[in-house]
């Protein structure tokens, strides 16, 4: 969908800041930009609207050149969300949001319709909020505001750079619980930057670690705290607040003894390990054997971006050993108490050694 090839940037000033990038951004995925102040996040985001030139390289939009498209058409196309709240103030919120479908020419019954239904997507009722100013809101709300904004023209890409690193720690976890099931709902490629690694574990499909303008790691959060490329890796994982926080999919099990496809479960095939969870071909929760005998209903499930602390009293009011992580309706995995108690030991190990 978006890919860098030998990308570089050198400012007139002499500055390195980028060199040699080379990577592909998937469809659909959030890709997070992470690494320390200064090592190149702003500059590589930017270069994908053209707000900055690469001095080398090339980068492209569905295997075009970004230079083949009209810079308009393409900014139109690629939602923009700042770190400050960019909200113009002299302007309602519904003037806010209508800017990019105005500037495409959009009727105005579809720009009307359009702010109601983002309005509601972020759970703000646009009775409320449509004709407030954006001073007459929360910054949180603001921000959330700022999301849909970008996303008012249906752009293919959405680019956010910090976007609720202002933000206090409340309203921060709010939104990034929204951009997850934002993006699982409507699907958009979001490149986030952050330079939090809470905030990229618990949102990114991937994590692209950034440093003196160098990819040091592009990869799933799962592998980058199970298996970190270097002592850089290690050290900015480890500066995690706490492993408590750690996403659920970061640690659940895809092969599990838990787990059984449904063909297999209709040949006969049975594990000794209970609970056992059957899935459908489609990837959904077919059932749940208990004593022999299939439930259907009332499996609880744990969605993929549950922190360790919610999920862990889950193990207790349910009496189970295993549950299954589903995204969006998907299985991705089993959870298991003894996987989170293993994991947090070892985690537990890591800090007191120093590590
Ligand atoms: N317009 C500019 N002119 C010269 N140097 C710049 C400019 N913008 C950024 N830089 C430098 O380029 C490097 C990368 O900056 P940036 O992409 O903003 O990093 P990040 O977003 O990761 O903090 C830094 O050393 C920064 O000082
Ligand atoms: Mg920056």
């Amino acid at each position: 969908m978006i890919t860098f090839s030998s990308v570089s940037k050198t400012y007139e000033d002499g500055t390195q800041a980028i060199r040699g990038l080379d990577f592909t951004i998937q469809a659909g995925e959030l890709f997070v930009l992470i690494g320390p102040s200064g090592c190149g996040k702003t500059t590589t985001m930017k270069m994908i609207n053209r707000l900055i030139e690469p001095t080398e390289g090339k980068i492209l939009l569905h295997d075009r050149e970004i230079h083949m498209f009209n810079v308009q058409e393409l900014r139109w196309n690629i939602g923009y969300v700042l770190q400050q709240i960019a909200l113009f103030p002299h302007m309602t919120i519904a003037e806010n949001i209508a800017l990019v479908p105005e500037m495409k020419k959009w009727k105005k019954k579809q720009i009307s319709d359009r702010i109601d239904e983002l309005l509601h997507m972020v759970g703000l009722n646009p009775a409320t909020y449509r004709d407030r100013k954006p001073s007459e809101l929360s910054g949180g709300q603001q921000q959330r505001v700022g999301v849909i904004r970008a996303l008012a023209a249906d752009p293919e890409v959405i680019l956010m750079d910090e976007p609720f690193s202002a933000l206090d720690p409340l309203s921060r976890e709010q939104l990034q619980q929204d951009i997850r099931s934002l993006q699982q709902k409507i699907k958009k490629t979001i490149v986030f930057v952050t330079h939090d690694m809470d905030e990229a574990m618990a949102i990114g499909d991937r994590v692209c670690l950034m440093k003196n303008g160098e990819t040091i790691q592009i990869d799933t959060p799962q592998n980058m705290i199970l298996r970190p490329a270097n002592d850089f890796v290690r050290e900015f994982i480890g500066n995690r607040k706490s492993s408590w926080l750690t996403t659920v999919d970061v640690i659940s099990e895809t092969r599990s003894p838990h787990l059984l496809s449904i063909h297999e479960w209709e040949k006969g095939h049975i594990s000794s390990t209970l609970p056992l969870y059957i899935v459908e071909e489609d990837g959904s929760l077919f059932g749940k054997i208990v004593e022999g005998s299939i439930v259907r209903e009332y499996v609880p499930m744990i969605p993929n971006d549950m922190r360790l602390a919610q999920a862990l009293p889950l193990f207790e009011q349910y009496q189970v050993e295993a549950l299954p992580v589903v995204k969006g309706s998907k299985v991705i995995g089993i959870l298991s108490y003894r996987t989170i108690v293993h994991y947090l030991a070892k985690e537990h190990e890591k800090e007191i050694s120093g590590i």
